[in-house]
């Protein structure tokens, strides 16, 4: 089977977010189980260079937006047993600073979009894929543009389609008129069961209308999402198709996450020396910050985007009570300027408990993961999230709120049995997540409970293998 993935950012080539994780690793994972794998996506000139020059140009093609007609090219780079196509046009992909958030949205993704179906047209025919599996709404539209523009011609015909929610509050919402002068649909597509919503265009409505099969990428946010709480008025289109949805956890890249091989750490550890390998590198690493050198005192990490859905505001509610409390606290990451603030003000206000680093080092992430002993994410929602993944990976207790992919692969410590890999609290409430951040500093003080909590941590298998199976059953759906 020929599985394509259509998506606007994959690693090692260019990342905003966890969805980069993902579409740079699953292919790879579905490559070693035997499919055959493609990924799509954008040139864009913030790509790394040394990528750059390995691309091979195929062909250029003329690729249909509206009205107009675009010029576009298609290159071609292998790596690790998969296909990657970037699709190149400067016109829409040579932009300074974000990759999402441009005038032209509506019309970028369009176009990629449209770029990807056109593409298939210039290949031979036998390398015409079975699957197109979209990821969120700056692919929204294709499975759209494969049914209404592309579904008479031959090569078409068999294609289909599978769409995965990463985010749902990202929903690619455009004013009414992108539907022909940047689609080129007629008005018949502008109703509630087509790809209008509140009035305007939603790319995301339309992948969930159009597509096959839908996922999501844990099985509790894959439930949320019927639910008006989290569904971000999407909900009864998703119920609506309740049978199609199916909630596939993430994996991590063990290749990359892994604290036996990581390069960026003072130190490599694993099960059987994280105690010595773990301290090591937390001297290190509050060295590196500036915090006092202090062995016994709980180091608590936070790596994320600093926006609403992490939780941040919870954070910032407690803050005069985390300063009293003998713990230290790490936070990297970039996003709303409010934010960045709170951390700029809290590392001002207690240099010796708070360590803020406003930036993007994904070196400096992974020494945090390894040098902390407790990962904070109180997320108000969470698809799936990476990073308690790779946090208990690297014998790094998460405190999560208990929502989509957190309540799904984080076990609360219960004191009585002794099980677990983590702490957790239910409600999105500041105090709820000061109790769940005090029980974890209690916990570090019976060391042996501790060191078995991180034991069972370390051990869990968050790789890609059972996932890759489960999408590889949905594809073969199809057959
Ligand atoms: C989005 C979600 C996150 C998920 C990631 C990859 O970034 O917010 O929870 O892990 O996509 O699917």
């Amino acid at each position: 089977m020929k599985i394509w993935f259509a998506a606007t950012e994959a690693t090692p080539f260019i990342k905003t977010g966890g969805l980069a994780d993902v579409v740079g690793s699953l292919p790879l994972a579905l490559a070693e189980e035997g499919a055959e794998v493609s990924v799509v996506l954008p040139n864009y000139s913030q790509v790394k260079q040394e990528y750059k020059d390995e691309m091979e140009f195929l062909f250029d093609f003329i690729v249909p937006v509206g009205w107009r007609q675009q010029f576009g090219a298609v290159l071609r780079l292998k790596r690790q047993g998969v296909t990657f196509y970037f699709i190149d046009n400067e016109y829409y992909f040579k932009r300074d600073g974000v990759l999402y958030g441009h005038y032209d949205d509506a019309e970028r993704f369009s176009y990629f979009s449209r770029a990807v179906l056109e593409m298939i047209q210039h290949l031979k025919a036998e390398d015409t894929p079975d699957v197109i599996h979209c990821h969120d709404w700056q692919t929204g539209v294709l499975p759209a543009f494969l049914r209404i523009h592309y579904r008479h011609l031959p090569r078409y015909q068999d294609i289909r389609t599978v769409f995965t929610i990463h985010n749902l509050q990202y929903q690619g919402v455009f004013p009414e008129e992108v539907l022909g002068d940047v689609l080129g649909l007629g008005h018949e597509h502008f109703t509630i069961d087509g790809i209008a919503h509140n009035g305007f265009v939603n790319y995301m409505k339309a992948g969930l209308v159009h597509s096959d099969q839908i996922t999501t990428v844990s099985p509790s946010y894959r439930d949320e999402i019927m639910d008006p709480y989290y569904g971000e008025t999407l909900e009864p289109v998703i119920r609506h198709r309740a049978v199609d949805v199916r909630g596939i956890l993430n994996g991590i890249d063990y290749r990359h996450f892994s604290p036996d091989i990581d390069p960026h750490l003072v130190r490599n550890y694993g099960v059987k020396d994280f105690k010595d390998g773990k301290a090591e590198n937390k001297a290190a690493l509050q060295e590196e910050l500036g915090l006092p050198v202090r062995p016994e005192v709980l180091l608590f990490g936070f790596v994320s985007r600093l926006v609403d859905q992490k939780g941040i505001d919870l954070l910032a509610h407690i803050l005069p009570e985390l300063f009293e409390l003998d713990a230290q606290f790490i936070i990297l990451g970039t996003g709303e300027a409010e934010y960045e603030g709170l951390f700029h003000h809290a590392n001002t206000v207690r240099p010796d408990k708070f360590a803020s680093y406003i930036g993007f080092d994904p070196g400096l992430a992974q020494r945090i993961y390894a040098g902390c002993d407790g990962f904070l994410m109180p997320s108000r929602f969470e698809p799936c999230g990476l990073s308690q993944l790779i946090s208990m990976r690297y014998g790094t207790l998460p405190i999560v709120r208990e929502t989509g992919g957190l309540r799904d692969t984080v076990k609360p410590f219960n004191q009585f049995t002794l099980e677990g890999n983590g702490f957790s609290f239910s409600n999105y409430n500041a105090h709820e997540f000061l109790h769940a951040i005090e029980r974890a500093i209690h916990t570090y003080h019976d060391q042996p409970v501790w060191d078995h909590l991180v034991e069972t941590a370390m051990k869990e298998d968050f790789s890609w293998i059972r996932s890759a199976d489960e999408y590889l059953a949905l594809y073969h759906m199809f057959k």
